[in-house]
């Protein structure tokens, strides 16, 4: 859940008053509603995109933080770090459970993660294109056919997001070249840009969240048939390297 909702303490007490176990926190300082949270006995994860921000999440008391690198679809940080070096240098400064998040979306991607020092994985990107997914079928095409080099991380003078080159990304783009400032880039999203795009199946001016892993993405597939594959490799990599090692 995006700290930065406006209405965040609505929310805050809805998860309380319905006696949510878990919750996913993100975009927004840990140190604000963790205390209260725990409070409830409500398990806590923070999403980060910086080692700095998982030492802070470990000094509030949440339970495990998600670290998630600039391969990653939707909002993310401003430094650029990929997964690959985000990774270990966060399990070298926190001790808490870390789940890794950005480009993973097979059995090899994950167990490469949890090499790197991850406990588990959190994915996205991959299961906007499932059937089960509520992203409409327009979205989910995109992504079929999404290319490598076809998303970017832009509106970082706003709040950074990863999205899929479409006219509105084209649009963004120009103004962000020209020095548009927060409040002309501002203008440009608009209201309701992410449903409009996402939800509502318009391609070319709405917003398209996604990570650079849709260029691997081929096919739509039942929610249960990916988690599946992704398993079934994650199994048998682990095998294939015992059997070298032999
Ligand atoms: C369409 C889309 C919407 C997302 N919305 C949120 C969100 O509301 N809150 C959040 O913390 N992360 C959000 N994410 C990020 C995912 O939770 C996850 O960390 C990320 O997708 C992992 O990288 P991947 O896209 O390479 O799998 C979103 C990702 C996508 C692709």
């Amino acid at each position: 859940m995006p700290l930065l909702y406006p209405d965040i303490d609505k929310h805050i007490e809805l998860i309380i008053k319905h006696k949510i176990p878990i919750v996913f926190t993100s975009a927004g300082n840990p140190k604000t509603w963790t205390p209260k949270l725990k409070e409830h006995g409500i398990t806590v994860v923070h999403v980060v995109s910086s080692s700095k921000f998982a030492v802070k999440c470990q000094e509030t008391g949440v339970d495990a933080v998600v670290a998630e690198g600039f391969e990653a679809g939707g909002h993310n940080g401003r430094e650029e770090t990929t997964t690959l070096c985000l990774i270990p240098s966060v399990r070298k400064n926190i001790d808490i459970p870390l789940i890794a998040a950005g480009g993973i979306s097979d059995g090899k991607s994950m167990l490469a993660t949890m090499i790197l020092g991850a406990e588990g994985v959190q994915i996205g990107s991959r299961f906007v294109c499932t059937n089960e997914a509520s992203s409409h079928l327009s979205f989910k095409k995109q992504i079929i056919e999404a290319k490598e080099g076809d998303t970017e991380l832009v509106l970082k003078k706003l709040t950074p997001v990863r999205l899929l080159k479409n006219d509105f990304y084209h649009q963004v783009k120009n103004a962000e070249n020209e020095g548009a400032n927060f409040d002309k880039l501002q203008a440009i999203l608009g209201k309701a840009r992410a449903k409009k795009g996402m939800f509502e199946g318009d391609i070319q001016d709405g917003e398209l969240e996604i990570g650079q892993i849709s260029a691997l993405i081929n096919e739509i597939l039942p929610a249960e048939q990916v988690v599946h594959s992704i398993w079934e490799e994650f199994c048998n990599y682990i095998a294939n390297i015992q059997s070298l090692i032999k």
